[in-house]
């Protein structure tokens, strides 16, 4: 079986509050979507990475990095899933239903080498897949819409679920079409798999893997990325 990657990166980023797509925001000099296609493409595993932008986006001619002979566009939509489904449908038509498939956010720009690595190392021989995460170490209040507490949930088996989320193609595929045309709010590729009645495995990654979303999240994704750079191993 081979690996293949579809990039998500036809979002707006609205809560970021500027006026251009959060990927093309520059962390220490380099727009954030290089990052995120850089440490992809240095992992030799993967044979294709799809990235898959907005219609009307015009600033993905600038990046060198696009030009890349291992980088394919897909055009995105409405939701994050139905660019997935999109990118995923460009991979049908070359790869086979039971190679692997990385979904990973433009938006995580501090991914790691070596969770990459742990990722297709605790799940290559799966036959569904799984997820990065990371466990929850915050205690978590439940509240109702007044923001009283009605509960405090045990955070005990609770993860964060981050992306790359790594499927058999076919499987995500059918399960991420089904679940779009039974109109189900699938956030991420899991809950895709989870609906379809599979069972997605937690594996468990470097908490500094953040998804970019707000203004400060910018500082911190620099911050991680330079200590990352004094690291012998990341
Ligand atoms: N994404 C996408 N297509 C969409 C919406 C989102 O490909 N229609 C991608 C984003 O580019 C991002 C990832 O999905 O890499 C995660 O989404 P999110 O962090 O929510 O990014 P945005 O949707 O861009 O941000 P916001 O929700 O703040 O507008
Ligand atoms: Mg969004």
């Amino acid at each position: 079986v081979r690996y293949w990657a579809v990039v998500p990166a036809a979002g707006v980023g609205r809560r970021m509050n500027v006026d251009i797509p959060k990927q093309y925001l520059e962390i220490k000099g380099k727009p954030l979507i290089e990052h995120t296609l850089g440490r992809l493409l240095d992992f030799p595993h993967l044979e294709r990475i799809v990235v898959v932008l907005d219609r009307e986006d015009e600033y993905h001619q600038s990046i060198e990095l696009m030009r890349n002979a291992r980088i394919q566009l897909a055009e995105g939509g409405d939701e994050r899933y139905h660019s997935v489904l999109s990118g995923l449908r460009v991979l049908l038509d070359m790869a086979d239903p039971n190679d692997w498939v990385l979904v990973h956010d433009v938006a995580r720009p501090c991914i790691r080498r070596s969770d990459l690595d742990w990722l297709v190392n605790q799940l290559h021989e799966h036959p569904v897949g799984g997820l990065l995460g990371s466990p929850v170490t915050d205690t978590i209040k439940k509240a109702g819409s007044d923001d009283v507490v009605s509960e405090t949930v045990d955070r005990q088996g609770l993860w964060h679920a981050m992306t790359p989320q790594m499927f058999r193609l076919g499987m995500l595929h059918d399960a991420m079409a089904k679940a779009i045309a039974d109109k189900m709010p699938v956030t991420d590729e899991a809950s895709a798999i989870e609906y379809s009645g599979k069972q997605p495995v937690m594996v468990e990654g470097h908490a500094d893997n953040i998804k970019v979303t707000r203004g400060t999240d910018l500082a911190l994704a620099s911050l991680y990325i330079e200590q990352q750079s004094k690291l012998i191993e990341v």
